[in-house]
């Protein structure tokens, strides 16, 4: 297979893995293992590809880059840069989104349990929108901003009741859920009365996001098709015409070589038109509408490079290949059953048919990163990379069995690297304990 098909980034050069016109097994040398390794270019085309197809081609659109899938100081600084908003669920994603220079006003701040002291923070540094699903939160934000002498722009997160085609721990649409306000009419009138009759809340309009790794854009429209109708009813029952409906992200990409390669239009574009279509039959205003792509963003620009450790064989059963990384760094194969793709680095021209499963070093059965993967005769020191490896990885590393978190280099397609996020130290994994 030409690897470049899979991932426009990676070439094989010299018999290496080389990953936007870098040896990666000099990146490997030279930053250490494991390394995720971040195109910056592979991040920014993916930018370029939403103005042209969404912010460029609709107008009264906005994109907002969900950070929960990949957040460094250097991503937010590039995602503002590209003229994105980010999407924060917590203070601490908050807290890095304005030291990167993010300017609030574009940032959207989600949570389902947020505590008073988000709140509060969030109000005082003016975050562009709130995105509330209790109402509970509506009254304390309503305090917040009285006393903080601000009006908040705030949507609602509904639940839409539609399943999304993924791995249930990922899907967040269906009614049975913890994020998002039910659409019964009793408790979805006593919100908006609430919000409407607020002095210091600017209501936006509505949210959705049904669940992440989505492949078919069945979902999105029929929890659009749910969105709209609150929409006309909204108008109907109150007179008030929403100005903004933001729609999630979700989108799917590319985890092995046999994955279809999605178009972000075919979810859009339907969208889109479903939306002109319904607010046109309603008589109501085109709201403004946003999106909140993750992993469509990041997902495939990252690999992780890994040193081999150990390989060990069990006549008849399997081999494992054990690593010097595994689910402190990438969690989700433990976690929902993900899949990878992996290529030896150093030996990539060579043909890839001793399968083998690749292990992490964690003391847990379950640290197994890639099932029944087809490696070059895998030996101690080989390095391995996995692919589509920039979502929810870094972001979701632990320190479990006091294992550093890897660094984060960033390349760009003219050949450059540069260090971006450091190895964590032993010191660093200690500088908390009294
Ligand atoms: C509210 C919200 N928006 C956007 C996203 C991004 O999803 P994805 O990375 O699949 O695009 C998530 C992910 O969980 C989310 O919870």
């Amino acid at each position: 297979m030409d690897i470049s098909e899979f991932n426009s980034h990676a070439s094989v050069r010299f018999n290496h893995l080389f990953y936007d016109g870098i040896d990666t097994v000099e990146l490997a040398a030279q930053y250490g293992t494991p390394l995720y390794v971040v195109s910056e270019s592979a991040v920014r085309e993916r930018c370029s590809h939403i103005r042209k197809t969404f912010l460029d081609k609709y107008p009264n659109t906005r994109a907002v880059y969900a950070s929960k899938a990949f957040q460094t100081l250097d991503i937010c600084r590039i995602i503002a840069q590209e003229g994105f908003g980010v999407d924060v669920v917590s203070g601490g994603e908050l807290y890095a989104a304005l030291k990167a220079g993010v300017d609030p006003e574009t940032i959207i701040f989600h949570g389902n349990a947020k505590t008073l002291d988000e709140l509060e923070y969030a109000i005082k540094h003016n975050v562009g929108r709130i995105i509330s699903d209790n109402i509970r939160e509506i009254n304390e934000v309503e305090r917040i901003a009285a006393r903080l002498g601000k009006k908040v722009k705030l949507l609602y997160r509904i639940t839409p009741g539609v399943d999304s085609h993924t791995h249930r721990f990922i899907s967040t649409g269906s009614l049975d859920s913890k994020f998002g306000i039910p659409l019964d009419s009793s408790v979805r009138n006593d919100y908006i009365r609430a919000v409407l009759n607020s002095p210091h809340i600017d209501f936006r309009g509505f949210h959705f996001h049904i669940g992440s790794q989505i492949r078919d854009n069945f979902s999105h429209l029929a929890a659009l098709g749910v969105a709209l109708k609150l929409l006309a009813d909204v108008h109907a029952d109150y007179g008030f015409d929403v100005p903004e409906l933001n729609v999630g992200g979700g989108f799917g990409i590319r985890y092995l070589p046999g994955d279809p390669d999605i178009e972000l239009a075919y979810f859009i574009d339907p969208m889109m038109q479903l939306i002109r279509i319904e607010t046109e039959k309603a008589r109501i205003p085109m709201p403004m509408v946003s999106i909140e792509p993750g992993r469509w963003i990041i997902g495939e620009a990252g690999i992780t490079l890994y040193q081999v450790r150990s390989v060990k064989t069990i006549p008849g059963i399997r081999t494992y290949v054990g690593v010097d990384g595994g689910m402190t760094d990438n969690i989700r194969p433990a976690l929902y059953e993900a899949k990878y793709y992996a290529l030896s680095a150093n030996k990539a021209d060579w043909s890839h048919d001793t399968v083998v499963t690749l292990a992490g070093k964690c003391c847990e059965s379950g640290d197994i990163l890639v099932k029944d993967i087809g490696l070059a005769e895998p030996k101690p020191t080989d390095v391995v990379a996995v692919f589509s490896t920039g979502a929810y990885n870094h972001s979701m590393a632990s320190n479990y069995n006091r294992i550093p978190r890897p660094a984060v280099v960033m390349t760009t397609a003219d050949g450059k690297h540069r260090l971006s996020v450091r190895r964590e130290t032993y010191e660093d994994m200690l500088a908390r304990e009294i």
